[in-house]
């Protein structure tokens, strides 16, 4: 069983007392726990016998107010799964104990120029909200590992970058996207989409298949490859493209043509919930 913190002192006495000669991992969420966080708590117990959840839904990281009151909670729930999966410590803190100076804080992460594209552009602050927290929870936790989901390629680039540019004594571990069967990814937020959208959801990664086989077939001229996916969403009346994107993968770089290591990232909107997708290719 794993145990509940809400403290970051309980979380420090827990820590104090765990055996360390193996490291500790950390697995940042904020909750409504699926297969896909679960897939990141294994990975980092397979390295690890200390593994954090940390399970917080982080204001600062929210652009839309709506989008924040209406993530869905169950804290007795993602215990029980986080256990499930190998969590051994759960730290679930309130706003105020993890932001004990207020929040928004008055010093913060500035996530840098990958900040402003893509999901940066699409959602401003939001990157620098998730660099900031992360950068509290590696305080914190002092993990020797952290695991992040490809689900959010721009977020684990952004991370890495944090913990290289920053020094921070951290190894970022990112792991492969869960999906349902037909495609779409797990995300807490597929439980808003009606059933109608449900079925039009998948058409993202139809959209990043679509670019995955441009790709293959040589097509290197990223305008082309970013043509090939949009045509697909626009072509699903429930759907509503923010953005198809070829990039460079090592760190989202935008050239004119594609070359080595390549993401595809879509973000669109499905009735009214915006979903976000992302393939590794070689071009
Ligand atoms: P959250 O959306 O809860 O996701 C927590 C972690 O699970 C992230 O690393 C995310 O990439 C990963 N994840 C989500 N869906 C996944 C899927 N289908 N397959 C694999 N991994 C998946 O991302 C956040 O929270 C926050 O920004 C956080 C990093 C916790 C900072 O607040």
């Amino acid at each position: 069983m794993a145990e509940l913190v809400r403290t970051r002192r309980e979380l420090s006495r827990l820590l104090g007392a765990a055996p360390r000669d193996q490291g500790v991992g950390l697995v940042p969420t904020m909750g409504a726990l699926h297969a896909g966080h679960l897939a990141l708590v294994a990975a980092a117990r397979a390295q690890q016998e200390v593994v954090v959840c940390s399970i917080f839904v982080n204001p600062l990281q929210f652009d839309d107010p709506d989008d924040l009151a209406r993530y869905p909670v169950d804290l007795d729930g993602d215990v029980a799964k986080a256990a499930g999966a190998g969590a051994t410590i759960c730290f679930a803190p309130s706003v105020d104990e993890l932001y004990p100076g207020g929040c928004p804080p008055q010093v913060s992460v500035d996530p840098g120029p990958l900040g402003d594209v893509l999901e940066g552009a699409a959602r401003p602050g939001h990157l620098r909200g998730v660099a900031t927290v992360v950068a509290k929870l590696f305080a914190l936790v002092a993990p020797t590992r952290a695991y992040f989901g490809e689900k959010d390629y721009q977020q684990l680039v952004v991370v890495r970058r944090m913990a290289l540019d920053l020094s921070l004594p951290v190894e970022v571990v990112g792991c492969p996207t869960v999906r349902e069967p037909d495609g779409l990814a797990l995300s807490s937020r597929n439980v808003r989409l009606s059933p109608a959208e449900r079925r039009a959801a998948p058409v993202l990664y139809r959209a990043l298949q679509a670019g995955a086989a441009a790709a293959e077939a040589g097509e290197r001229r990223r305008c082309e490859l970013e043509a090939a996916m949009a045509a697909v969403v626009g072509a699903e009346p429930l759907a509503r493209l923010e953005y198809a994107a070829a990039r460079l993968e090592a760190d989202l770089e935008e050239v004119d043509t594609l070359e080595g290591r390549v993401r595809l990232l879509v973000a669109a909107r499905v009735g009214s919930t915006r979903l976000i997708d992302n393939l590794g290719v070689a071009c």
